[in-house]
């Protein structure tokens, strides 16, 4: 069985199929490169599968239970988390903090125990903040702790945004193109901290224009082109099949 499962899923906005009849399964451990030219369907599909938008038909199933019809909120406890294609700050506050706020979905005691300041609710913060640290730690963005988030370059904000959706311990991880705007050595940095937050047994999704990104860390891929899929598999072999170079033509060098 297949950890993520669409099952002919479309989503019209009136009579534009933003994504149309997709089957997909998604395997757990690998890192799934989504690609296509600009408005083919790819925030679409990760809106569809975090549940911001619901599909017009067809189904979305996560470890066998249908998961299409549930809450943004409901998906992200079961453990599907995903970034934006902007950076979102939280006003004011430093990276260790926002990382706190994006954390909260990770409380498991209630606001009964919290106000009271139990033992229970003492030891879980503890863990919390440890396992943010070790977070930061392992993206190498520990020096940047205590500073304020909004001081940060474009390319650590956006290091950031990753670090504050595994602060809620997914299992999988959606990125909407995290490496736009950066320059060749910031995407590098990128590049190694999605293979090393999928050597920890997380399974990735990435949407990626940049093909060298794409290719040095990608397992599979799979081409969308007006909402639709046009081809799905070795990253390698799709990037060379005349379909979907086609599909690439006046927009991006493959
Ligand atoms: N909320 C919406 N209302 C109406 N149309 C929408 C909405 N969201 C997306 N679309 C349309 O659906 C199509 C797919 O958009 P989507 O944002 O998924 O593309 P994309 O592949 O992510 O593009 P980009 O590479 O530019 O980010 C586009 O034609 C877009 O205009
Ligand atoms: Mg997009």
């Amino acid at each position: 069985m297949a950890l993520l499962e669409l099952n002919d899923v479309t989503k019209l906005f009136g009579k534009l199929a933003a994504v149309e009849d997709i089957d997909l399964q998604v395997e757990e451990g690998e890192i799934l490169g989504i690609v296509g030219p600009n408005g083919s369907g790819k925030t679409t599909l990760i809106n569809l599968i975090s549940g911001y938008y619901k599909p017009t038909r067809g189904d979305i199933y996560f470890k066998g239970r249908k998961i299409s019809g549930l809450r943004p909120d409901q998906i992200a406890r079961l453990g599907i988390v995903r970034t934006f294609q902007s950076n979102v700050l939280f006003e004011g506050a430093s990276v260790i903090e926002s990382m706190m706020i994006s954390s909260r979905l990770q409380y498991k005691t209630s606001d009964w125990q919290a106000f009271f300041n139990t033992r229970t609710y003492k030891d879980e913060q503890e863990k919390v903040v440890g396992n943010l640290l070790e977070t930061l730690q392992l993206l190498d963005i520990f020096n940047e702790t205590f500073r304020p988030a909004a001081a940060l370059s474009h390319g650590y904000q956006r290091m950031l945004g990753i670090a504050a959706a595994l602060a809620a311990n997914p299992s999988v991880l959606m990125l909407d193109e995290p490496t736009t705007g950066m320059n060749h050595e910031e995407a590098m940095f990128v590049v190694e901290n999605i293979k090393k937050i999928n050597q920890q047994g997380i399974t990735v999704l990435l949407i990626e224009h940049n093909m060298k990104v794409l290719l040095g860390v990608a397992t599979r891929v799979v081409v969308l082109s007006f909402g639709n899929k046009i081809a799905d598999g070795d990253p390698y072999e799709m990037m060379s099949k005349p379909e979907v170079i086609e599909a690439y033509l006046g927009t991006e060098t493959v």
